[in-house]
């Protein structure tokens, strides 16, 4: 079948685009609707021309693959479709599904838009690290204003149908598409086309100039470092002031400017890896996923009242189960806090936050007679998981999946305790459970495919971004935070500051440093997780003695406001005390203090990921480096726009990161050591993860 095809129905030219997964505007594409719409010019028995899409959805953008190539500047291009669009007949976009990128640009440029109740509209290419280069950041300004503009287009998010009426970024909501699409065109056909989009003027009248300063604010706040959403700013202010075709040419230009950058090739790199992470190779295809109804979750700490929530938003039934009653209502009590907020907030509607409280309840073991899963979120003492994993064994149905919380504990040794370790995986949500996008689900020894499918299916449906890690210390993120963290501690030695470490890790793009970040967990935590550690180090290996001191001064971090900084009123602010111990600490080891550049900090912090995530590859531990960039990103606000450590890493050198390891292995113990892939990377001068098999 064509990509594309014509067909005259009476006095309409209706062109449908059939190109799947997601009818992107690939060259063939782009060569059927010039053809298709040259011939609706031509046909003087054509009075209007309807776009409509075969399959899921309307078309979702420009074709990401080809553009890697650079084939969107091959003809016909897609400016150039737009102007046989925009000059020619009067033409109506019918859509279903989402309307997306060059999509709705497209759509821009027909003279009406129209959509099913539950399709979306968006320009996303911000996560790309591009803009809407096809007009959209003229046009959609021109349709609704620069306040819309700038909301839809800086966050990339998709506009409900609902919404896009509102705005006027779409004119109907209709019930059957094909017919209400053949209906307006036949009444285009019998009146004047309205004047195109990108000559209306009225929505860029008397607009207030500060808007683009407070839209500038609020980007570097959210998106820090990142080039696409100040470009697309630019762009807007522009679309306000210029004439369209100056106004055109200067997207052109920024558009340009952004196709080239490292940011576009690392988020292009992201897009596809968040796609790969959720194929899991080995796993038989025709493995039907089981669908989960009902679930129970033991423990209503912080992460149950989370993980609770979650699941009751995608509309399962809920048992929260918690052995102190006391501590179980203050977390029914806690959650009925969060809906609240959400309510308030926007997030939800008040009806959603209701319906989905609706859906928890409180109950005990003998509740669960009817679940699908369970997941675990119980304190972090083996001997507790385990016993609580056989009474789950006992009380619910051999079906259910029994998922542990665990961030850290052997999954095969909780899994031995049931008699369906192939039906126990770890489920390592993110605190806050509701909010943090990373689902890190961990295969033991005997997990087996029904329980991974089935967790990657629901973590589709919990709207979160899963990654399958193996079963080790950490898993894929943690195993690599200590390295990370350590570091900084290495730093201080050298009598680095804090401040100074953490200024590098946050222009660097982290949303906090490293330093600020032990003080959130609790230096206290840290202390105490690194003592189990150390039992198992191998010989040689050195660890920083600053935290220990910090807590023998009593100070544990945020908590008790006394950390590596002091916090009054929430900000933080350097703290002589702890500057003091770090000194005693270097003069006692002897450790002179030195100057590093900005250069060799960031070095220091972000390479050693780079090579304990070789480890993990090597170890099995994660399935793709991609897998880890997706985990380090949404779970540990590793810029976006970097691609994540495995690709940062790639793009600094494999020669850099191994040199830096095997000065660490050096000083600081073998765990540093650069890992035999890497050498064999660097020696066999492979540039690529992809190259390597990873
Ligand atoms: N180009 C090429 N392939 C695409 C694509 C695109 N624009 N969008 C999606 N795909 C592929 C995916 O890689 C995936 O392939 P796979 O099955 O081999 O992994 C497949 O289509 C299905 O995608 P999803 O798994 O994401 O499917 P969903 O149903 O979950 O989501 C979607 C569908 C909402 C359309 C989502 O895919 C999406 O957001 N796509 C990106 C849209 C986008 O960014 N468009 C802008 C492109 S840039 C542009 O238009 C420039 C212009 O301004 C000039």
């Amino acid at each position: 079948m064509n990509s594309v095809s014509y067909q005259a129905v009476g006095e309409i030219g209706v062109i449908t685009v059939h190109y799947p997964p997601v009818n992107a505007l690939s060259l063939a594409v782009r060569t059927g609707l010039g053809e298709s719409l040259a011939r609706a010019n031509a046909d003087p028995d054509i009075k209007a021309i309807l776009i409509r899409c075969d399959g899921k959805t309307f078309i979702a953008g420009a074709d990401i693959k080809e553009l890697q190539k650079g084939w969107h500047l091959k003809n016909p291009t897609l400016g150039e479709i737009q102007a046989m669009l925009e000059t020619g007949k009067p033409s109506i976009a019918a859509i279903h599904g989402t309307a997306l990128g060059g999509g709705y640009e497209l759509a821009l440029t027909c003279h009406a838009r129209i959509a099913l109740n539950d399709a979306a509209i968006g320009l996303p290419e911000v996560k790309l690290g591009l803009l809407p280069g096809a007009g959209g950041t003229q046009r959609l300004t021109r349709l609704c204003g620069p306040a819309a503009a700038l909301d839809i287009i800086v966050s990339g998010r998709q506009v409900p149908a609902s919404e896009a009426l509102q705005l006027g970024a779409i004119d109907a909501i209709v019930t059957d598409l094909d017919e209400a699409a053949l209906t307006f065109a036949r009444d285009f056909a019998a009146r004047p086309a309205p004047a195109p989009v990108i000559a209306r003027n009225e929505a860029i009248a008397g607009i207030d100039p500060d808007i683009f300063a407070a839209a500038r604010k609020q980007a570097a706040r959210k998106s820090r470092g990142a080039e696409a959403p100040l470009a697309i700013i630019a762009c807007i202010e522009q679309a306000c002031e210029l004439t369209p075709a100056e106004g055109l040419r200067f997207e052109r230009a920024e558009f340009d400017g952004l196709f080239g950058s490292d940011q576009h090739k690392a988020l292009t790199h992201y897009f596809f890896a968040e796609r790969e992470a959720r194929k899991i190779p080995g796993l038989p295809g025709e493995l039907a996923a089981v669908r989960i109804e009902r679930a129970g979750v033991i423990g209503t700490g912080t992460m149950g009242r989370g993980i609770a929530v979650v699941l009751a938003n995608a509309g399962i039934e809920v048992r929260l189960v918690d052995t102190n009653s006391d501590a179980a209502k203050l977390g029914m009590e806690a959650i009925k806090g969060i809906y609240d907020g959400s309510a308030a907030r926007g997030i939800q509607t008040r009806d959603a936050a209701d319906a989905a409280l609706k859906r928890i309840k409180l109950g005990g073991y003998e509740d669960l007679g009817e679940v699908d899963l369970v997941v675990e979120a119980a304190p972090e003492i083996m001997e507790l998981k385990r016993t609580i994993f056989a009474r789950l064994d006992a009380s619910t149905p051999p079906r259910a999946i029994l998922a542990t919380n665990t961030s850290s504990l052997d999954i095969d040794s909780i899994a031995a305790a049931t008699a369906r370790p192939e039906r126990v995986i770890g489920a390592h949500f993110f605190s806050p459970a509701h909010i943090m996008k990373l689902l890190e689900l961990v295969r033991g020894t005997t997990t087996g495919p029904e329980a991974i499918a089935a967790m990657m299916s629901l973590a589709a449906r919990l709207g979160k971004t899963p990654v399958l890690a193996g079963n080790c210390d950490g898993f894929i993120g943690n195993r690599m935070l200590q390295y990370y963290t350590g570091q900084s501690e290495f730093l201080m030695e050298h009598g680095i500051a804090p401040e100074r470490i953490d200024a590098v890790a946050e222009r660097f793009g982290m949303p906090m440093g490293p330093v600020a970040l032990r003080d959130l967990a609790g230096i206290d935590v840290s202390v105490l997780v690194r003592k189990e550690r150390m039992k198992t180090l191998p010989e040689g290996e050195r660890m920083s003695p600053i935290l220990e001191r910090m807590v023998e001064a009593g100070r544990f971090g945020r908590k008790n406001g006394k950390g590596f900084y002091r916090y009054e009123g929430g900000e933080r602010s350097p703290a002589p005390q702890a500057a003091a111990i770090i000194a005693g600490v270097a003069s006692d080891l002897g450790i002179p203090a030195r100057e590093f550049s900005d250069e060799e900090i960031r070095d220091r912090l972000f390479m050693p990921l780079v090579n304990e995530g070789a480890k993990e590859l090597e170890d099995g531990i994660a399935i793709r480096a991609g897998d880890i960039d997706v985990a380090w990103v949404n779970g540990y606000g590793f810029p976006r726009w970097r691609g994540g450590p495995m690709f940062w890493g790639q793009s600094v050198g494999f020669d850099k990161v191994a040199e830096l390891a095997r000065e660490f292995g050096e000083r600081y113990g073998p765990r540093w050591r650069p890992t035999p892939l890497l050498e064999t990377m660097v020696r066999d001068g492979v540039a690529t993860w992809r190259e390597a098999g990873y």
